[in-house]
């Protein structure tokens, strides 16, 4: 699997088409989902042809439209950047299958979502998942600088990353972390902000997909 080119070509979709998920792009991100609940004690659930969410029936619920489907991010408390890691391994299976898909910690009704949530346990947020009518766009992005301390001799595995966790999605766009190397190893932190520990597990996802190193690097 080329993940840099599924990075590159992942952008939030909120409009998407009638269409249900095919077959096969269900059992790939069953496949990923269930390997991540495993590994994460993670309980995330996929939500299928369930329009109320989302108020798929009206033309326009904030900036959505038909979306019926989802993965409902649900865990124990205090597993913030596990959320943000193991939704977006999630969230790139579904790339990879052709499926579109967006984070939603806000814009939608968490009352009608037909989310289960064992006692103890907490639905952090949710992602929308489907047929894009169109495939997004790129937006504006910081800089590696801006996220990372580069020097000029910088080994490449770490330029890569860096280039990787520009392309990850973040709440408001934001993209508050900082990426530090340290020896052979990485240290990543996250920023002042609502939902910067979420966005530190996809983009520290997104690191490794980049550099092609394993999670072993992190300091
Ligand atoms: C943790 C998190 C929460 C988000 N919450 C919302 C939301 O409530 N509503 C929404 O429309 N988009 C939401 N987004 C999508 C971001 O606005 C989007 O990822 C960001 O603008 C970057 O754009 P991109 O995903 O196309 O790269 C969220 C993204 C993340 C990572």
């Amino acid at each position: 699997m080329d993940w840099m080119e599924i990075m590159k070509a992942r952008h939030s979709v909120r409009r998407f088409t009638e269409a249900p998920l095919r077959e096969d792009a269900v059992a790939a991100i069953r496949a990923e989902l269930d390997a991540c609940n495993r590994g994460s004690g993670l309980n995330m659930q996929l939500i299928l042809e369930e329009p109320e969410a989302f108020q798929a029936e009206k033309p326009h619920y904030g900036s959505f439209e038909g979306c019926k489907n989802y993965l409902a991010l649900v865990g124990p408390k205090g597993r913030d950047e596990a959320v943000g890691y193991y939704g977006e391994r999630v969230v790139l299976a579904a790339q990879a299958a052709g499926v579109n898909s967006c984070w939603v910690a806000l814009t939608y009704k968490k009352g009608k979502a037909k989310i289960h949530v064992p006692t103890g346990e907490v639905c952090y947020m949710v992602i929308a998942l489907g047929y894009g009518k169109s495939q997004g766009s790129a937006r504006k992005t910081k800089t590696a600088e801006q996220v990372g301390d580069l020097s000029p001799n910088a080994p490449n595995w770490y330029r890569r990353g860096l280039e990787a966790v520009l392309l990850a999605p973040t709440a408001m766009n934001q993209q508050r972390f900082r990426f530090a190397l340290e020896g052979d190893r990485v240290r990543a932190k996250p920023g002042w902000g609502f939902y910067t520990k979420v966005d530190l597990g996809i983009a520290k996802l997104h690191f490794e997909l980049g550099s092609g190193r394993s999670a072993d690097l992190w300091v």
